[in-house]
């Protein structure tokens, strides 16, 4: 089986995965990166070049052959689940982790260093803006197996928390 990370931007999707992923000894994959490593451009530079939907074809192709994998955990990225594609591969053999944070949490951990090389927050990021995409994607993220919340937690209890839910016994 797989471990899919989905949730917004800066819910810690990638530092948990990594965590959990050494936990198991299983492979991680961030889709973000694989994107970025095959196309040689950045996030930001494949929105600014291409658009969001060439972007969001891209993300399907990599989620769609990172399913056929086993024994990994896989990042998504924030958008990812609203697209409709994306949950069949997310669903043949995964557990699905809504990695869930407060938009408080979330603009606090934006606000470190990350919204820049982030397209849909780029000359953004509030906490307004924060509520209005997590609006429109909450129903997607509700779609998840398991749902765990993030507040407060370090990054090592949050990946505990996941592997006691999720982990094969
Ligand atoms: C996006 C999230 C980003 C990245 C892209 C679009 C989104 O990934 O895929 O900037 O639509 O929420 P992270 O969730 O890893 O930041």
């Amino acid at each position: 089986m797989n471990i899919v990370l989905i949730g917004m931007m800066g819910s810690g999707k990638s530092t948990v995965g990594r965590l959990i992923a050494a936990k198991l000894k299983w492979k991680f994959y961030d889709s973000d990166k694989v994107i970025e490593d095959e196309q040689k451009m950045t996030v930001a530079e494949i929105f600014a070049a291409k658009g969001e939907a060439a972007f969001r074809e891209l993300e399907t192709r990599v989620l769609s052959r990172l399913a056929r994998e086993a024994d990994c955990v896989i990042a998504t990225g924030g958008g990812a689940p609203t697209v409709e594609t994306n949950w069949k591969f997310f669903g043949e053999k995964s557990a699905v982790v809504w990695l869930k944070s407060s938009p408080e949490t979330l603009l606090r951990r934006l606000e470190r260093g990350g919204a820049q090389s982030r397209p849909l927050l780029k000359d953004a990021l509030s906490k307004e803006k924060i509520l209005e995409i997590l609006k429109n994607r909450e129903r997607f993220y509700q779609r998840a197996g398991f749902v765990v919340e993030s507040d407060g937690l370090e990054p090592q209890e949050t990946a505990d928390k996941i592997f006691r839910l999720v982990a094969p016994k």
